[in-house]
């Protein structure tokens, strides 16, 4: 458990290379993946963060028989999606991601559940998964204000619909794929513009079949909107899984090395999946060297190996459908906006108002405190960069991405930063502190002895939609 708060002080130039914790979407979804298979599942790398600690807990409370065989290492007893009715409240703690998809697999269920969460979950809105699995035959009823937790699910048989959701959110797509699972026929998801694609993924590698269909055009595709296709009743077969290291992890640490010229950082063993990726094309931008190398697809996934040479900083513009991609990733992003020269315009990114905390607003407070310029907008922010940064004492908000961007905006950052409240860093990266201090004395690399990186990569090109 990392201490209350954090304390950091100026960095220096970094050389060395870190792994990060297993991914957090990916966590998630395996374990519940794997609870609707017809066998057991043996999970390796799972994060052990709080969240996913909590999604795996409910399954438990569910009936499904889980076994811990080590640290990040677990077996599931699939029992085909067919759950026991829990006593009690289900806690998903702060964890949407645990609210939201678990609507999807309650909805299902002949039986009655009672969700709820901490006081940011609480806050969060749930009507944007109730309004499409009402619609499939669910029945909801949230205590809180505006359709907010606790939320109440009633399942039951459910039938398959066409949908196209409002927001490009991957918690909404997955909810409405694991419900149209359990459908009777063809259910649909549209979606505005890609999000994470990990449930479309996982669910092919446990041999459900789907389609997903890419329906912009030109080099922004990618990024573009997106349909979903998936016939209900099928079988979910067990295998094992393994998860592959956390992108939005390993953001922080290609932006504490990127942002300092003479820098280098190598990270291994990380999840490469393109709709995760979107973080790469913005440090190219930037101006930070990235080496990008998938060396196998695990599990559906690709993994690989990310090298990061630091440079000095230029700003950017981050909007449209690019958000989708970097949602995570737009706390760090907004620090090193501070440190390049310019201005960083980030826009169209409302959603970041309803993640743990507000975020623009949080990000906005924090980076004023430290000395930088920034103009709040409603749909993001204006960061003009290049001012220099000092030492604060600043809140986490609760919220583990902005406790983590300004542990790192500490690194440089005059005298001393304190980040208050801060154990929610493991909600997705225990372990942060100890890398951390790595930072903070240059790196794990003895002077003088950089291994010679020559895997077979690609320069990553600052492709933008
Ligand atoms: C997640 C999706 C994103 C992301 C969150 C995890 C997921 O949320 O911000 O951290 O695992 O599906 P939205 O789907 O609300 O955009």
């Amino acid at each position: 458990m990392s201490a209350e708060s954090i304390k950091v002080r100026q960095g220096a130039v970094f050389q060395g290379e870190i792994s990060v914790p297993g991914d957090k979407s990916i966590s998630h979804r395996a374990v519940l993946l794997a609870a609707l298979s017809n066998g057991a599942c043996r999970i390796s790398n799972f994060l052990e963060g709080e969240d996913c600690r909590r999604t795996l807990g409910i399954i438990e409370r569910l009936g499904v028989k889980i076994e811990r065989v080590g640290e990040g290492d677990i077996v599931v007893h699939g029992c085909r999606g067919i759950f026991s009715p829990p006593e009690g409240d289900l806690d998903c703690g702060n964890s949407g991601t645990s609210m939201r998809l678990l609507s999807g697999l309650l909805a299902a269920q002949p039986f009655s559940s009672r969700m709820v969460g901490d006081g940011s979950l609480s806050k969060r809105p749930m009507k944007r998964v109730i309004e499409p699995l009402t619609r499939m035959g669910a029945q909801f009823h949230t205590e809180g204000e505006g359709g907010r937790p606790p939320l109440r699910v009633t399942g039951g048989s459910l039938r398959a619909i066409s949908y196209e959701t409002p927001v490009a959110s991957a918690q909404v797509k997955s909810a409405i794929l694991f419900a149209g699972l359990f459908a009777e026929g063809i259910t649909t998801v549209t979606e505005p513009a890609a999000s994470r694609d990990h449930t479309e993924r996982m669910m092919q590698y446990f041999l459900v079949k789907l389609r997903r269909e890419e329906l912009g055009e030109g080099k922004s595709r990618r990024f573009g909107p997106v349909r979903v296709t998936l016939a209900g009743r099928q079988a979910v077969e067990s295998r094992d899984f393994r998860v592959p290291g956390d992108v939005s992890s390993a953001a922080f640490w290609l932006i504490a090395a990127g942002a300092r010229p003479g820098s280098r950082l190598l990270v291994k063993g990380v999840g490469l999946n393109p709709t995760r990726t979107g973080i790469l094309a913005v440090l190219v931008r930037m101006g930070v060297r990235i080496r990008e190398v998938v060396e196998m697809g695990e599990s559906g996934e690709p993994v690989g190996l990310l090298e990061a040479r630091g440079g000095p900083l230029r700003g950017t513009v981050i909007e449209g459908a690019e958000i989708a991609n970097v949602i995570d990733e737009l706390p760090v992003i907004a620090i090193a906006g501070a440190l390049a020269e310019g201005e960083t315009i980030i826009r169209d990114a409302a959603e970041l108002r309803v993640k743990e905390t507000d975020r623009i607003a949080a990000i906005t407070a924090n980076l004023r405190a430290m000395g930088a310029r920034v103009e709040e907008r409603p749909d993001g922010m204006v960061i003009t960069g290049g001012q220099p940064l000092k030492g604060a004492t600043l809140p986490s908000f609760g919220d583990h991405r902005i406790a983590m961007a300004f542990a790192i905006a500490g690194l440089f950052a005059s005298g001393q930063t304190v980040i208050e409240d801060a154990a929610c860093v493991n909600v997705s990266h225990p372990g942060f502190e100890e890398i951390l201090r790595i930072f903070q004395k240059g790196g794990n690399y003895p002077r003088h002895s950089v291994p010679v990186f020559s895997g077979a990569g690609h320069l990553h090109h600052a492709a933008r939609p």
